[in-house]
């Protein structure tokens, strides 16, 4: 079997080329192929310079991150981007695709950069837990500058080949034929003595300010929050400014392997998979192709279908957005207009793009215009009725093989399905609100629902930028059926002595965006309140009687000034006292740890309820879900890799400890409870 390292020759340049599909990871074997092609040119007194580059869709998009957490294979990656920068022949990388992490480490390593102009390069470590550790850390900030450098690191986000340019971490734009450019600019610079080492540049450290850390620090704080990866590649760039190369990727290395072996880069990175393997169907049936979407219908231009319809638009597909009352149907497309403008103020888009996408959207009070869409999306209230009436209109309108979706977000898909004539082309596709911004999509299969709608479902979701996830018909599928077991959990907390603040601080800390009730406040504590303010049976129904619905009243669990700054209500407090008093519980010391216990723990137990029913295909699927969809803290991995950090017996024991207050509610998951004593783990 010929390795993936080949090199061929064009005149005195030696072309080494990689082929390792799908994105040339720099496997043990690329790495060895690499360190043998120095060697040969080397060897080789007829070279005289070195092209480096690969085939396929990337040059080389990073580290091999299946080979992570298991033993290191000579050589090291260091070790092979030393062998090049080492070379005393000038050596060209020739780039296209994603240059990320390791891969932007090897043309760091080399003495040039040729890209492509579309290329982008990047360095994605942080997302994984990781910095650059290869000398990237080093070598960066010496070529593209300190600042660039830091947002580049603790970003992670890629910059586009022209942005290198201009800061330098380029040396040459080209468009077209890749390869043969940088042969030609390896032919110029062939001669050029002494050859420009990364690792030796001096000149954009040294006129550093030193104060820029901490300014970085400071200004970044809040983005941060909870992670060890931003401060050790914030530390290492710092480190570059102030230290010989020599030993700063002594320390750079002390730096990635302490993060190597921690909890969070291993959470990181079982995330990285997890999103990859959350995209898969399980036994889809062989030679199944997904259906053609050319045009979306969307019914309701409300907050989310709105957001739903932008999503589409923005990737180009045509939407038919359908309203009762113009004046609805006008708000909905200006709203749409409006958050397209707000990111073009941000410089996200630009004035064109805000007009193609709007241009693609039709907006109408003619249900019958849904006749050419090949996916027509409800997106109405929330109520089973409702919902019936509009798939019983709407199948008597879509055209034969079009999917008919609903964005319910609790109700029986099954149900909904059932009172159209095509059970089998019925979908749920649950977007997450804000729907424009947030990633997840829960794609609902019903009992009925075909192989191929689902499929087109999934793969719908990726081309609008989405993280699908596959899930069952159960109430509140996968993450708001978790979600209700918090939320019931917090509650009774409250009348059992916890405060609402101690509660959303236990939370936060633990490193979610917002705790239970920050977030009935955020998005309306009258969401599925009866909305008869003379029938008071919970706390909820008493805030929402007394016009205390949230943020949006300047009222809710908390009271809030005119800048939606929150502080604790003595308002509050009485009413939760007074209904403790009513139902007869008595009020205790609440500690931090049975909060984790009966809302977190409680979760755990719930995701494996959901497994075991085959809710989910897989546990990691649930952590995908928690994560992109209600900001479970990511250097977590999701609740079930959670559970699996701190072992299924300790949880299992938590649960137990808690079981009678759990009542009548709570029962053990018996995959749970088996798991626990077997000393098994949901996601390793
Ligand atoms: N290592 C191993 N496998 C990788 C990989 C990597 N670095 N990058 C991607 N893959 C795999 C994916 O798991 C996926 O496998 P699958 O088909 O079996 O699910 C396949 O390649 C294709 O990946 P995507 O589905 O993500 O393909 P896209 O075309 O959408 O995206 C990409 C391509 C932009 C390159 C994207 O895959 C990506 O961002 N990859 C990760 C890049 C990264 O994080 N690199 C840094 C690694 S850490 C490092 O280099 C440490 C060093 O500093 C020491």
């Amino acid at each position: 079997m010929p390795g993936p390292i080949s090199t061929r020759r064009h005149g005195d340049v030696l072309i080494v080329l990689s082929n390792n599909p799908p994105v040339n990871a720099l496997s043990t074997a690329v790495r060895q192929g690499l360190v043998d092609a120095i060697a040969e040119a080397e060897a080789d007194g007829d070279v005289r310079a070195v092209v480096i580059a690969c085939e396929g869709q990337t040059f080389f998009a990073g580290a091999d991150i299946s080979e992570f957490g298991k033993p290191p294979q000579q050589p090291w990656l260091p070790t092979v981007v030393e062998a090049i920068e080492n070379c005393s022949k000038p050596v060209v990388a020739a780039i296209h695709g994603t240059a990320l992490g390791g891969g932007l480490e090897i043309a760091l390593g080399c003495h040039y950069r040729v890209a492509d102009a579309s290329a982008k390069l990047g360095t994605p470590e942080v997302k994984l837990g990781l910095l650059p550790g290869a000398g990237g850390t080093q070598r960066l900030p010496r070529v593209a500058g300190v600042r660039k450098a830091l947002e580049m690191v603790t970003s992670g986000t890629p910059i586009g080949a022209r942005d290198g340019f201009a800061c330098g971490l380029v040396d040459r734009l080209v468009e077209g034929d890749l390869i043969p450019h940088a042969v030609a600019y390896a032919e110029e610079v062939r001669d050029v003595r002494p050859l420009p080492k990364s690792s030796e540049r001096q000149g954009k450290i040294e006129e550093c300010d030193p104060a820029l850390f901490d300014d970085f620090r400071k200004a970044n704080a809040k983005r941060f929050r909870g992670f060890d990866a931003p401060e050790a590649n914030i530390k290492a760039v710092q480190i570059a400014c102030s230290t010989p190369y020599s030993e700063g990727v002594v320390e750079e290395r002390k730096l990635f392997m302490e993060l190597m072996t921690g909890a969070q880069s291993a959470a990181q990175r079982h995330l990285f998979f997890a999103e990859r393997k959350a995209g898969r169907i399980d036994r889809l049936p062989e030679n199944t192709a997904p259906r053609a979407i050319a045009r979306v219908g969307v019914i309701g231009a409300g907050t989310m279908g709105g957001g739903i319809a932008m999503n589409f638009l923005s990737a180009g597909i045509p939407v038919t957005i359908v309203e009762m009352g113009q004046e609805s149907l006008d708000r909905g497309t200006g709203i749409m207009r409006r958050n397209y403008e707000a990111s073009a103020a941000k410089g996200k888009l630009t004035a064109d793009q805000v007009e193609t996408a709007m241009d693609y959207l039709q907006p109408t009070l003619d249900f019958a215009a849904l006749a050419d869409c090949d996916l027509v999306i409800e997106a109405v209230y929330e109520n089973m009725d409702v919902k019936k009436e509009v798939f019983e209109r709407v199948d008597k309108i879509a055209k034969p093989g079009a999917i008919l979706a609903s964005n319910t977000s609790y109700l029986d898909l099954n149900e909904i399905a059932a009172v159209t004539s095509r059970p089998a082309d019925v979908v749920g596709l649950h977007f997450f609100s804000p729907a424009n911004i947030m990633k997840l999509i829960e794609v609902v299969r019903g009992d009925a629902t075909a192989p191929d709608v689902l499929l087109t479902a999934m793969t719908l979701g990726k081309r609008i930028r989405k993280v699908p996830v596959v899930a069952g018909v159960c109430h509140g599928f996968i993450g708001n059926r978790m979600l209700r077991q918090r939320q019931n959990e917090a509650t009774r907390l409250l009348l059992e002595g916890a405060s609402p603040e101690q509660i959303d601080r236990v939370h936060v800390d633990f490193g979610m965006p917002m705790g239970p009730f920050q977030m009935q406040d955020l998005a309306g504590v009258d969401i599925g309140w009866h909305r008869d303010p003379s029938r008071v049976e919970t706390i909820r129904d008493q805030l929402c009687a007394m016009e205390r619905r949230g943020q949006k009243t300047g009222a809710g669990f908390y009271d809030y000034d005119d800048k939606r700054r929150p502080t604790p209500s003595p308002l509050v407090q009485q009413v939760i006292e007074d209904f403790s008093a009513r139902n007869g519980v008595q009020r205790r010391e609440i500690t931090d740890q049975e909060i984790v216990e009966r809302t977190l723990y409680t979760m755990v137990n719930e995701g494996a309820k959901i497994l075991e029913e085959g809710i989910a295909q897989r546990a990691s699927d649930i952590d995908v879900v928690w994560v992109y969809g209600y900001g479970w803290p990511v250097y977590r991995g999701g609740p079930m890799f959670w559970a699996d950090s701190e072992g299924l017996a300790k949880i299992v024991d938590g649960l137990r400890r808690q079981e009678e207050r759990l009542k009548p509610e709570f029962s053990f998951s018996n995959l749970l409870l088996d798991m626990a004593a077997k000393g098994d783990s949901f996601t390793r």
